[in-house]
């Protein structure tokens, strides 16, 4: 069983992530650690605690990490996820929670350091970037670092050529890849180009609903929101999943593939946040990213959805 530790900003589609993550044998979530994205730090705190109150698995700690970018201002993006972070679901916060006193950072740290700890990270790489900047040989001892976040073909989804993750703390995303190259070492990235292909469509709930109604209920109440802003923003009639994505591909690494090439994350100007991915090795440096572009989207949705169908789910009341 492969030790992760979940880097996330819960948000829906990190909620399907946890979920997907913790009915899975193959994988053991030591921690889940908070970063500001989709939705403020202490609200994704309460977002996973109630995501992990339906599972009955409020043992898994959390821990709560940068509430803010390295250098950009924060902007939250609760007008993708719902005013609560998860589809305006309101579900009820779940009692006696109270913010642990070490800090995402600290957390990641001390359990890095025995080499045998993967991260997914599903929100932007604030509390990665930390880790470096406290211990760079504990952050180079994460086993395999996957992130939903960048793209290469694809266009962006919070500006013409950014991605979310990445547009809102460039800076972070920066010193990460940067860590990696300096180390020979790859981040998997599980980037838009192969995100997109992950649509979650009506009819998919529908079955999901008759198979295990909790479930389709649970799912149905948080993304009901997600599908709205779709079919509003990108026309689509479903929603795209991305962070499930990502923990699927750490689970079966048979479901992306892609090409290795240097990238790096541009901070400055109308295209920030967009990774540069130099597919043609102009740069002539050594890969630091193993770019995914191509999805086996039956693959995913064979492993998906019987691990989710499988969750008996607790009610949130
Ligand atoms: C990413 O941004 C967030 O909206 C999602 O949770 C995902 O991690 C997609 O760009
Ligand atoms: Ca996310």
């Amino acid at each position: 069983m492969e030790k992760i530790i979940i880097d996330c900003d819960p948000g829906i589609d990190d909620s399907l992530a946890i979920m997907l993550a913790l009915n899975s044998p193959e994988v053991e979530v030591v921690g889940i650690t908070i970063v500001a994205g989709n939705s403020p730090c202490e609200l994704g705190f309460k977002n996973a605690k109630r995501v992990l109150k339906f599972l009955g698995r409020l043992d898994v700690p959390v821990y709560v990490g940068a509430d803010r970018p390295r250098v950009r201002e924060y902007v939250n993006a609760l007008d993708t996820h719902g005013s609560d972070g998860l589809g305006e679901s309101f579900l009820p916060e779940v009692p006696d929670q109270m913010i642990p006193d070490l800090s995402a950072a600290e957390f990641m740290s001390q359990t890095l350091k025995g080499g045998d700890v993967s991260v997914i990270a599903l929100g932007p790489l604030t509390n990665l970037a930390d880790i470096i900047d406290r211990d760079r040989e504990v952050f180079l001892s994460i086993k395999r670092l996957v992130s939903m976040g960048g793209n290469f073909r694809s266009h962006g989804n919070c500006s013409p050529v950014a991605e979310y993750n990445y547009w809102e703390d460039p800076d972070s995303a920066k010193v990460v890849f940067n860590a990696m190259y300096e180390a020979g070492r790859e981040i998997e990235m599980v980037g838009l180009d192969v995100t997109r292909k992950i649509v979650l469509t009506y009819d998919i709930l529908d079955e999901m609903k008759r198979k295990n109604p909790v479930v389709g209920d649970f799912v149905e109440k948080i993304t009901n929101f997600y599908f709205k802003f779709h079919w509003e923003w990108e026309h689509i009639r479903g929603c795209v999943i991305n962070d499930p994505l990502a923990v699927a591909q750490f689970i079966d690494q048979s479901i992306l593939s892609g090409f290795s090439a240097f990238t790096d994350v541009e901070t400055l100007g109308i295209s920030i946040g967009q990774t540069v991915v130099d597919s043609m090795g102009f740069y002539r440096k050594e890969s630091n990213a193993l770019i995914y572009t191509k999805v086996n989207e039956k693959a995913f949705w064979d492993l998906f959805l019987p691990r989710i169908l499988g969750i008996k789910g607790e009610s949130n009341e």
